[in-house]
């Protein structure tokens, strides 16, 4: 079997914690509509379990992020790398952002406008994840 490597931890623990944040807004978007029309109290309840779980998840998410990047020497990358980088970051914060204004926000405007951009956001900022990983 292939040696374990505390990089492959890292990566491993970016990836769950990823899922967790990416994959209940998924699962959220899927549901949220009928469960609005049929069972509106649960969906408060499911909204704050996925709240719960999904902060813990980011901050495992930027924490193995940075201790990637402090095992990658930035200053010898090329200029396309630390774009994809940058941009990453705007993507991150922006998802993290946008996704604060959905739960805080009470009008319809900020719950539908913070739920998307927040969900795209962290899909382009997984894209970019895979650059940085596997092209860069
Ligand atoms: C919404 C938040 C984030 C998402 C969805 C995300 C997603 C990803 C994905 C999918 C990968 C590829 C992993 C692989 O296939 O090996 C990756 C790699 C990486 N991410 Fe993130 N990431 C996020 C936040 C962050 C943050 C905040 C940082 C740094 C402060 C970061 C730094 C990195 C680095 C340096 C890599 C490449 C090296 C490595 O695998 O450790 N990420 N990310």
């Amino acid at each position: 079997m292939i040696h374990p490597t505390l990089s492959s931890l890292r990566t491993f623990l970016h990836l769950l914690a990823i899922s967790i944040w990416l994959g209940g807004q998924i699962v959220l978007a899927g549901v949220v509509p009928s469960l609005r029309r049929s069972n509106p109290d649960a969906l408060t309840n499911i909204a704050k379990g996925y709240a719960k779980i999904a902060w813990p998840a980011m901050f495992v998410i930027v924490l193995t992020g940075v201790w990637g990047l402090s095992e990658t020497n930035v200053g010898e990358r090329s200029s396309a790398y630390m774009f994809t980088l940058a941009l990453k970051m705007l993507l991150v914060a922006s998802a993290v952002t946008a996704t604060l204004i959905h739960s805080y926000g009470t009008s319809k405007l900020s719950k539908g406008l913070g739920g998307a951009i927040g969900l795209l956001a962290t899909l382009f900022a997984a894209y970019c994840g895979v650059l940085l990983a596997h092209v860069g």
